[in-house]
């Protein structure tokens, strides 16, 4: 009877493959949530052959327990948690320590940790210098990952990634001083002198101070303002294994330090097809200008024969709603009431464009919904921001998921340094020989 149980229950847990009429027994591991996964790192050795997943559509690189996303039904939770409900009473640093440290921060504890960031806030003299030999119209982004990456040259008392406090500290000053070199970032794109981190205030309000407060005169910092930049903060902290987190875990994979695996998430979620879509969403709501352009833009962004993109839209695991569009879009009213902004032409063409979008049957049939990049911008541009900061922000706030992921994954027993396999399709084995390629395609 027992044997019986045991071979249901292994049948339930194994996948068996047939490939040339040998099976293959590949182990099932059960998610807490969302979708079980097939085992397949033996296939090779056993089967001499890969699986082949290009962008990743159908596969699973590691074994997480930080954010969970239903793609279904629009939900997303950090460590269990709805990112509403911390949207609605938690705030950056806090959902920070939540990522990094796997529940939330009693009050001595979270004290304790503000503390411990607000000590890392302000950058190595020598570190500043860095950005004069930036041009000024060099675009944020561009001194964002060059900063972060030169951290490494100056906090050598961090690199170490096998000592548990060296990681730690490492993710508290990335959290900290990303807030300061984006702050420069902009300053230096303005033209305008630095402002140093004011330890005394909350880290949305640090930021915004560092980026709006000039030396002449009183910033004062409007609290639905602030309120607003730490929801937009908690709302982009983390989301599962997207283009730049995956970054991040490849870097650190190899063993290079926190401070150059952060570097290149920086530079992956430049790309307009990821973090750069928010910049990029309000500037193909500024070309399309008003209403009556609307139409002809969502039959462009149809046209497979047109590169046009609605930015903003659609997303690899959201076929419903992104919940976080949800948040702002409800933002974006306040904030510009806030700001005196009865009717913002832009908003309004937004709140239309997603309206008949939504009701096309394109859209419908692939699913495609406002992402989390569709209405952040606006609500960015309404505080102060000029499109090329809108990146930026979504980088710093998203130092809280990258560095939670990387000390997850740097923890992870069977992590190994990340190196997939191709499906090679060139030429076979050819002598050097005379003939030349008659291509002239160099
Ligand atoms: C972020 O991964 C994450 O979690 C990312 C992110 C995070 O927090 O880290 O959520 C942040 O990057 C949000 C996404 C921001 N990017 C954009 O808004 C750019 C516009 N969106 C598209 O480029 C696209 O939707 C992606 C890149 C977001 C997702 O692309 P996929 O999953 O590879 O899907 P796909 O490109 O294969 O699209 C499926 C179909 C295609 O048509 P067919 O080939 O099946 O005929 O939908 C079409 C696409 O052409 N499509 C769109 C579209 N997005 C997808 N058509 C028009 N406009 C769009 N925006």
């Amino acid at each position: 009877m027992k044997s019986k149980k045991k071979s249901t229950k292994s049948k339930k847990n194994t996948a068996k493959l047939i490939i040339n009429s040998n099976t293959y027994q590949l182990p099932i591991h059960k998610a807490t949530e969302g979708s079980d996964v097939i085992n397949i790192t033996k296939l090779f050795s056993e089967s001499g052959y890969f699986t082949y997943d290009p962008g990743f559509t159908s596969t699973a690189a590691c074994e997480s327990k930080v954010t969970y996303i239903d793609g279904e039904k629009g939900i997303l939770r950090y460590r269990g948690i709805d990112v509403s409900e911390l949207a609605e009473k938690s705030d950056f640093i806090e959902v920070s320590n939540l990522l990094i440290y796997g529940d939330l921060p009693n009050q001595k504890q979270l004290k304790k940790y503000r503390k411990l960031i607000v000590n890392h806030t302000m950058l190595n003299e020598q570190l500043i210098k860095f950005f004069n030999g930036f041009r000024r119209d060099a675009h944020p982004m561009a001194m964002m990952v060059g900063v972060m990456g030169a951290l490494s040259a100056f906090y050598q008392d961090s690199l170490d990634i096998n000592d548990p406090h060296q990681r730690m500290t490492a993710a508290r000053r990335i959290i900290a001083k990303a807030a300061t070199i984006g702050a420069m970032s902009y300053k230096y794109s303005v033209g305008q002198p630095f402002v140093y981190p004011d330890n005394e205030l909350s880290y949305a309000e640090n930021f915004l101070n560092m980026c709006f407060s000039v030396p002449s005169e009183n910033y004062k910092i409007p609290k639905i303002i602030s309120r607003a930049m730490d929801i937009i903060l908690i709302l982009h902290a983390d989301h599962e294994q997207n283009a730049s987190t995956s970054t991040v875990r490849l870097a650190g994979s190899s063993g290079a330090n926190p401070f150059a695996c952060v570097a290149a998430g920086v530079a992956s979620l430049w790309g307009p097809a990821h973090g750069g879509a928010n910049q990029a969403a309000l500037e193909m709501l500024e070309t399309i200008g008003n209403k009556n352009n609307i139409d002809k833009y969502i039959e462009k962004a149809k046209d497979k024969t047109d590169e046009f993109k609605l930015m903003g839209f659609g997303h690899r695991v959201y076929k419903n709603y992104d919940p976080r569009a949800k948040i702002l879009k409800n933002i974006c009213k306040k904030v510009l009431a806030h700001v005196g902004v009865k009717k913002d032409p832009i908003l309004e063409l937004a709140i239309e464009l997603e309206k008949r979008a939504l009701k096309d049957s394109y859209f419908i049939q692939k699913k495609l919904y406002p992402n989390v990049d569709f209405y952040s911008g606006i609500i960015l541009r309404a505080i102060g921001f000029p499109p090329e900061m809108f990146t930026v922000i979504f980088s710093i706030a998203r130092t809280a998921g990258w560095t939670a992921q990387w000390t997850e994954m740097i923890d992870d027993p069977i992590q190994k340094i990340g190196r997939p396999r191709q499906l090679y399709t060139g030429n076979k084995s050819q002598k050097y020989g005379k003939i030349r390629s008659k291509k002239n395609t160099r």
